[in-house]
């Protein structure tokens, strides 16, 4: 039995090239599918593993001798590279001051994003990890103005037909069943900005997307770990700081596009999928004069 992603129900093979093999065990070490296991001094595989080969490939990408191959579930032997040295590593501080200098951006230049640094973009966020492997990410790219702007308008549209539903009024009546916590939240944030929404549209402004030249919808199938498309928006977001864009999460898009198949299905989004959230990029038209320390809320030290 192997485990069943959107992308594949089919466990990985891994296969060995006993001549070669040191039988170091390392392979077996990595592998916490007890696909591989150490059997009297002899690397096994076992093709009845609890979650059968889930295709990650740390074992070749740890073999010494280079005699382990895993072939399946979207991973091959060609997909290997080399590990970029150490000279090419940001050290811990350049990655703090990466990290530090990240702004939210909302105020854009004039400038569109070429379609290689899209493609650096996507190439490092792939890199991203995810609950299992293959990835189930999917990223609808609304590369220009013009698209940004068509996806946005569908969105305003999409808030005012759920304020039908969801309003001052009708919200006293949902308490009960929706608690506390989630009455403030809407009475205190989403339905203010849900009515502010469509009110700017009309006079111009883009509040929701912020006439970004760039955006993209990170989205999963419904096998995947609700939270792998947010960690790849995540890596999104440094890559593009180290290119030189500035971006922005976009929180308000999802809760609203989940329930609307009619604008999913026009965006060739899979209705099944979870949706994760969007990021925009563009290069800013504004400076910071300086970066801030944040704190977490808590951290506890069990
Ligand atoms: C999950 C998430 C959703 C967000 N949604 C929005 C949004 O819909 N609109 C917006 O202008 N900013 C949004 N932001 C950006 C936050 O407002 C921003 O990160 C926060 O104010 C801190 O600012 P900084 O990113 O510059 O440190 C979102 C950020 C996150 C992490």
């Amino acid at each position: 039995m192997a485990v069943i992603t959107g992308f594949t129900g089919s466990p990985a093979l891994p296969v060995i090239e006993r001549d070669n093999c040191t039988e170091c065990g390392l392979c077996t070490r990595v592998c916490k599918s007890e696909t591989l296991t150490m059997v009297k001094g002899q690397v096994e595989i076992n093709p009845a593993s609890t979650l059968g080969c889930i295709g990650c490939g740390q074992c070749m990408m740890v073999c010494p001798a280079g005699c382990l191959t895993v072939e399946g579930r979207g991973v091959s032997p060609q997909d290997l590279i080399n590990i970029p040295g150490p000279e090419l590593r940001a050290t811990p501080g350049q990655l703090e001051a990466l990290l530090l200098s990240r702004r939210s951006i909302r105020e854009f230049d004039e400038r569109e994003v070429s379609r290689e640094v899209i493609d650096k973009i996507i190439n490092m966020a792939s890199s991203a990890p995810m609950g299992i492997p293959p990835s189930d990410v999917e990223i609808l790219v609304l590369q220009g103005r013009e698209k940004v702007q068509a996806f946005a308008e569908d969105m305003v549209q999409s808030i005012v037909r759920s304020k039908r539903f969801i309003n001052r009024f009708t919200l006293p009546l949902m308490r009960p069943f929706i608690g506390k916590e989630a009455y403030d939240l809407f009475m205190s944030f989403v339905i203010p900005v849900f009515e502010a929404f469509p009110r700017l549209r009309r006079e111009g402004i883009d509040w929701l997307l912020y006439d970004a030249p760039l955006a993209m919808l990170f989205h999963s199938s419904p096998y995947a770990d609700p939270v792998d498309s947010t960690v790849a928006a995540t890596y999104a977001m440094i890559a593009g700081e180290s290119l030189g864009l500035g971006s922005c999460m976009i929180g308000t898009i999802s809760p609203v596009l989940k329930y609307d198949r009619k604008v999913k299905s026009k965006w060739g989004i899979p209705l099944k999928n979870q949706l994760g959230i969007v990021v925009i990029f563009g290069y800013p038209d504004v400076r910071y004069q300086s970066a801030i320390r944040r704190r977490f809320r808590k951290v506890v030290f069990a």
